[in-house]
């Protein structure tokens, strides 16, 4: 059966990582000392790494987490700072047996505190170009855009000439959204959504995490999105999981993230085997790996623990996920 060594060497793709996700309590203090960056004095969890890492363990909510995650990026300052938060994510991603990744990240959580979009992408384009080089690696870039902003701010940012130069250069591929799902739905940014379209971007966003399935279905029709990122609501709208089986919309699936914010109480509720039975393709990943207390592998490990896939389980997830890529067909076929 199934166990850790089987499940390193399967040829794995991730499909939903945030690179400011990746900031572990190690880098973040040392980070925040080179860079003179005062963490909150008021909160005794920024006191040692030991405080902060038994804080993450208390997470209540999505919000709850993404205060501390926007507040560990503040010590982000220069390209090499995200060239070093980069590269410490690949290095434990290969470690864990990953093939190619697709990443993304938060424009505006750095251009709000005065750190320029080309400062953070060349940061993360060198980390991405080492990891080719070096590790095998091969990356997509998503950029994605803050749902508790204003629509009109990140249609500036989309819409911003270092932004699109990136797209144009295909130093970026896609667009996502992310942060705090309830309350701002989908609908929201149908106009970037739009535009991405036209510019013949990747299309993805987060829907059904804390939300309702009917984001899903409003990513799905509003935003025409080619990819939905969580959406373990999902399971509640037998419908809906039919028609997603039926066109072979890839879920991005994020096991240990859905316990520690409590989406769910434990990994055995996350629909893993409902998704399978019902034929919805999903991928494996670890959303935000410093924060959630594990990389890609230990969230295949959680999983199998929790429901003893069989071999062929396997397969169809390690399958879906490499034909759910964005990479081109050559690179996909070197890994099946
Ligand atoms: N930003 C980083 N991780 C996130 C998540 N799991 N959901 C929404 N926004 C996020
Ligand atoms: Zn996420």
């Amino acid at each position: 059966t199934p166990n850790r060594e089987f499940l390193q060497l399967l040829p794995k793709c991730e499909h939903h990582m945030h690179l400011e996700g990746a900031l572990s309590p190690t880098l973040l203090f040392k980070l925040a000392a080179q860079n003179n960056i005062t963490l909150p004095k008021d909160d005794e969890s920024f006191q040692t790494a030991e405080s902060l890492i038994a804080r993450y363990e208390r997470f209540t909510s999505l919000d709850d987490f993404l205060q501390y995650y926007y507040i560990g990026m503040s010590v982000l300052i220069h390209s090499s700072d995200f060239e070093a938060l980069a590269w410490d994510y690949f290095q434990h991603a290969s470690s864990d047996g990953l093939h190619h990744a697709e990443v993304f990240f938060d424009p505006q959580a750095h251009t709000t505190r005065g750190v320029s979009y080309s400062t953070v992408l060349s940061g993360f384009s060198a980390a991405c170009e080492r990891a080719r080089k070096e590790l095998g690696i091969t990356t997509i870039l998503t950029t994605c855009f803050l749902r508790h902003l204003p629509p009109k701010d990140c249609l500036e940012v989309f819409e911003s000439e270092e932004v699109q130069a990136s797209y144009k250069s295909g130093a970026v591929k896609a667009i996502g959204l992310d942060s705090s799902e309830l309350d701002f739905p989908p609908e929201l940014f149908t106009e970037l959504y739009g535009k991405a379209k036209k510019a013949g971007l990747r299309l993805t966003a987060h829907a059904g995490e804390e939300g309702p399935a009917t984001y899903i279905t409003s990513a799905l029709d509003v935003l025409g999105v080619d990819r939905i990122d969580h959406g373990i609501r999902l399971a509640e709208d037998a419908d809906l999981m039919k028609r997603i089986a039926a066109q072979g919309t890839l879920l991005t699936v994020c096991p240990l993230s859905n316990v520690v914010l409590r989406c769910v109480e434990k990994i055995e509720q996350v629909p893993i085997r409902t998704f399978l039975d019902a034929g919805v393709k999903f991928s494996i990943n670890s959303d935000d790996p410093a924060y959630f207390g594990g990389y890609i592998l230990d969230n295949y490990v959680a999983v199998q623990e929790a429901f003893g896939l069989s071999v062929q389980d396997w397969e169809t997830i390690c399958r879906a996920g490499i034909e759910g890529s964005w990479c081109g067909e050559e690179r996909k076929s070197e890994m099946l």
